[in-house]
């Protein structure tokens, strides 16, 4: 793992953009992009450069079941909101939450990840250590799959609805095998919030309890963290 440490989420965008910026100049074709707050600085950096994706690929890591795209608390309304109204990209997929059949979904975005391989995959990480929707337990092997949404993690993202009860239970995500078929890997973390997830990611051992600790096992990985979220490293 190749560390950046910055002093705040702005840096880090600014650092995010550049490795994007790398990824382009080294021909990368697909881009794997994520949602949460972590990433919105990086994409303000792209959206204000002239990077270009608009012969590029993207997949998103994860979405809610049952939010249309239209629900401002989608990551479909997100990805547009923060990235793609600015910069589109040829083709741009995502897990589409209202699907009628769950199996046909998924099918369709592990043959789409098969077809592109990702480039570059973008990743924050949640206090207990997810990565995309992988909660802690998930098997390593898993490609796309429903995932069943822990305690913790829809407490911590109600801080965007209105109240707990309208956070979705369940969610679909790519899974942890997909993630770890990207090329190189791009995670960010800021606050101390993360600093616990962060130490265990990069010091613990390598188990399923912590879905980012398999990061420690992938050839190139970037980590761009601010002092509080390093604090415990
Ligand atoms: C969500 C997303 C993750 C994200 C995590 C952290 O649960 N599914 O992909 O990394 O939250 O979010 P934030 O960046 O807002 O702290």
């Amino acid at each position: 793992m190749k560390f950046i440490f910055v002093d705040n989420p702005n840096e880090g965008g600014i650092k995010g953009a550049q490795v994007f910026k790398n990824a382009l100049a080294n021909n990368a074709k697909t881009f794997g992009l994520a949602t949460g707050s972590t990433p919105i600085s990086t994409y303000n950096e792209i959206t204000k450069s002239n990077l270009d994706f608009s012969n590029k690929i993207s997949f998103n890591l994860d979405e809610y079941i049952g939010l249309k795209p239209t629900n401002p608390q989608s990551y479909h309304f997100y990805m547009n909101k923060y990235f793609f109204s600015v910069k589109p990209f040829a083709q741009s997929y995502l897990l589409n939450g209202l699907a009628t059949s769950e199996e046909a979904e998924l099918a369709r975005y592990d043959r789409l990840l098969e077809k592109y391989p990702i480039d570059l995959q973008l990743l924050g990480i949640g206090k207990n250590g997810h990565i995309g929707f992988n909660e802690p337990g998930t098997p390593f092997d898993l490609t796309s799959h429903k995932v069943k949404l822990t305690e913790s993690t829809i407490k911590t993202n109600s801080r965007f609805f209105n109240n707990i009860n309208e956070v979705p239970k369940y969610a679909f995500s790519m899974g942890i095998r997909s993630i770890m078929s990207s090329k190189q890997i791009l995670l960010e973390a800021y606050g101390e919030k993360k600093a616990d997830a962060v130490a265990k990611m990069i010091n613990g051992p390598v188990t399923e309890q912590l879905p980012a600790s398999i990061l420690q096992t992938h050839q190139n990985v970037i980590v761009i963290v601010d002092e509080a979220a390093a604090s415990k490293i």
